[in-house]
């Protein structure tokens, strides 16, 4: 088990945390999961807010982990019928926190592994490409996949993102935690196990 302690909902880059101890980001379209997956990863299901309404998330929530490195909640997008100003009130925000935040090691990139990506999910991976934050790709929901359809979106949805590896992931089940917590402490550089 690890120590997870939520810190700050963070509505403007007033609230950031000051203290400089790696940042691991969790990213992607509204609803795909992300909330969710930081619960299971930490073994807290209480402790990020999740819900079937898209948008629960709206600022910036960071998680301290075991007392060295932070998980950090990013508001979803691409939930708004508006979609041009919902990607920049979502741009917005992630910026002021993405741009200039030395802090960030790790960019845990959330896509639905049952459908393709969106314009959105392609232009945040070029964006962190772009602007060199280390990032890995996770497909979510893999539950709700057969074995048979599993290989296929995994094969579909690589390929889109110009052959980016994709670790299948459910917050269901615990598929894909392993290999998730393997790269996040490479990142963090924290040696000692976590969540087996
Ligand atoms: P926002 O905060 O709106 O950006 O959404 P989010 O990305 O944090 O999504 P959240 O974790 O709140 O999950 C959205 C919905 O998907 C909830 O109803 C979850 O129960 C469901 N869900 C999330 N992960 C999984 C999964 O791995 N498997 C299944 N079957 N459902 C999931
Ligand atoms: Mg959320």
């Amino acid at each position: 088990m690890v120590k997870a302690e939520f810190i700050i909902s963070a509505a403007s880059k007033r609230d950031f945390p000051q203290d400089g101890i790696p940042e691991v980001v969790f990213a992607g379209r509204s609803n795909v999961g992300k909330s969710s997956l930081i619960n299971r990863l930490t073994g807290n299901e209480k402790l990020a807010r999740t819900s079937s309404t898209p948008g629960k998330t709206q600022s910036i929530n960071f998680y301290r982990i075991d007392g060295s490195f932070y998980f950090v909640d990013l508001p979803g997008f691409g939930y708004a019928k508006a979609a041009k100003s919902e990607i920049q009130r979502w741009k917005g925000l992630i910026e002021q926190y993405i741009i200039n935040r030395s802090a960030i090691v790790l960019a845990i990139q959330l896509v639905d592994s049952r459908m393709p990506p969106t314009i959105l999910d392609l232009r945040l991976f070029e964006w962190l490409e772009r602007l060199e934050v280390p990032h890995i790709l996770v497909g979510t929901k893999a539950d709700k996949l057969s074995n048979n359809q599993r290989n296929t979106q995994m094969r579909v949805i690589s390929k889109s993102f110009g052959g980016q590896s994709l670790v299948m992931s459910s917050a269901e089940t615990g598929a894909g935690c392993k290999e998730i917590w393997k790269r996040v402490l490479q990142a963090t550089a924290v040696t000692k196990s976590s969540s087996e």
